[in-house]
């Protein structure tokens, strides 16, 4: 159960994963995540279902090691076991036919958009993907999801490969350029998702986020992941995670995202005084 069929390092810290979980591969539907845990005494934490393979019954994780418990998994080898895992959860991505849609993913955010990038692909959409990430090193699945859309744009923050700039630049040329755009999805860093949903509001765009609060349980039971849109307490592991970008509140994300860092910052210092002891801790 479980089990880590592949295994493999995208770049320092973005690793890909192949899990064999075959009811969660066949339910499962593009926007949909799983809450796992790496060992007995890890901390449940999300990670999106970047893609499922129904008939091989396994499912693939893109995640960025950046604590602890990302940490824990990115060392786990093949042939070894996630403890428990939990899925499919949080709302399918609503795909019809729009007609042209644009699909924004920045830094690891490009993990999660890969699966709506092949839904709405499949719905019968024009797709411009647009993916960024501070240098050429950092960014993810640019062959995938090139091979998935009508066209791809690139940038980088530093200007080491594609635009130099930041993919809110390539999505205001895009508009300028006169393409008649029916949805924007846009997932990566909160202040990314921000300045896109500021963008395509002066554009009159409809705009669909992808939010990642704190998680606990991701069944609506503990209010970890709750947020504000249009005024209204929403949890995203039950509501969302997608949600109209112009109605969430960024500013109280932002805040409650950084409650535990002190914590977090600890459970790292300690989980890296463990493993320098040689004593792996999950
Ligand atoms: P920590 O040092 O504990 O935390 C680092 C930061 O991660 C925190 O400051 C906080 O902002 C966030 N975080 C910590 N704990 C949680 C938690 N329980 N739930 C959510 N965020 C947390 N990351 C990926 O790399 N790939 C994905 O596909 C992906 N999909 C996600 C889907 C959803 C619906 C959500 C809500 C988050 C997703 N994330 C994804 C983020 C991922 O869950 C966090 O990076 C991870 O929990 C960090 O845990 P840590 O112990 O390694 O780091
Ligand atoms: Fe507990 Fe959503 S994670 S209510
Ligand atoms: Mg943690």
């Amino acid at each position: 159960m479980n089990e880590i069929v592949k295994r493999e390092a995208l770049s320092k810290d973005v690793f890909r994963m192949e899990v064999e979980t075959p009811l969660i591969a066949r339910k499962r539907k593009a926007g949909q995540f799983v809450i796992l845990r790496v060992g007995e005494e890890g901390e449940r934490f999300p990670l999106t279902i970047a893609d499922a393979n129904a008939e091989g019954g396994t499912i693939t994780l893109i995640f960025q090691a950046v604590g602890k418990s990302t940490w824990a998994l990115s060392r786990l080898k093949e042939g070894d076991e996630i403890h428990d895992l939990v899925g499919p959860l949080g709302m399918p991505t609503h795909v019809e036919r729009f007609g042209t849609v644009v699909c924004i993913g920045g830094g690891i955010g490009v993990a999660p958009l890969h699966p709506i990038v092949k839904a709405m692909k499949e719905g019968g959409n024009r797709v411009i993907s647009i993916i960024g990430s501070r240098t050429k090193d950092l960014l993810i699945l640019e062959e995938e999801i090139r091979g998935l859309s009508d066209e791809l744009l690139v940038s980088t923050d530093d200007g080491t490969y594609g635009f130099h700039g930041f993919v809110t630049q390539v999505l205001e040329q895009v508009i300028e350029r006169g393409e008649k755009i029916a949805l924007v999805v846009a997932i990566g860093p909160v202040p990314m998702m921000r300045a896109v949903c500021k963008v395509t509001k002066q554009h009159d765009l409809p705009t669909t986020v992808s939010l990642n609060p704190i998680m606990v349980d991701g069944t609506g039971m503990c209010g970890g992941c709750r947020v504000t849109v249009g005024g209204e307490t929403r949890f995203t592991c039950v509501d969302g995670p997608e949600f109209d970008g112009h109605r969430v509140d960024f500013e109280e994300l932002t805040k409650r995202l950084s409650v535990y860092k002190k914590q977090e910052a600890k459970a790292m210092e300690k989980y890296e005084h463990e493993c320098a002891l040689g004593d792996k801790m999950k």
